[in-house]
């Protein structure tokens, strides 16, 4: 589900960059896409629940790869980060954190 941060900008930019540790490349940037990963999943999968953990990290994964090929083909910038706040992180988006991971934040913006 895609979900959007509400909001003043200014707002946005200073939680988003707070929550990855003061990067400049979280709060400078035009956007962010907030990647997370749906607990329940792990159990709906076919081959169990342990597979199910793997394979959804690999699907979210490769949905940031998606986003770095199509970012690329625009001529955008992209940075993937994996070093943020949880709680915060889960904040930004309006999710419950404990059923529903962020797990990468993946940064657009033109580049340098
Ligand atoms: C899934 C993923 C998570 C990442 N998380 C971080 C991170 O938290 N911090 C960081 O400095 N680089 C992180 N990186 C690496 C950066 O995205 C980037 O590739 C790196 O900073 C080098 O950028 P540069 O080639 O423009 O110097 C991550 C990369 C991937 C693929």
């Amino acid at each position: 589900m895609l979900r959007a941060s509400t909001g003043a900008v200014p707002v946005r930019r200073a939680c988003t960059r707070a929550a990855a540790l003061n990067r400049d490349v979280s709060g400078d940037v035009a956007a962010v896409f907030v990647l997370t990963i749906a607990r329940a999943g792990f159990t709906r999968d076919p081959a169990g629940a342990a597979r199910g953990y793997r394979h959804t990290f690999l699907e979210v994964g490769m949905t940031g790869e998606r986003l770095y090929l199509k970012a690329g083909a625009l001529g955008l910038g992209v940075c993937a980060v994996g070093t943020f706040y949880d709680d915060e992180a889960a904040a930004l988006v309006g999710i419950d954190p404990t059923p529903e991971w962020p797990v990468h934040f993946v940064t657009l913006g033109w580049p340098a």
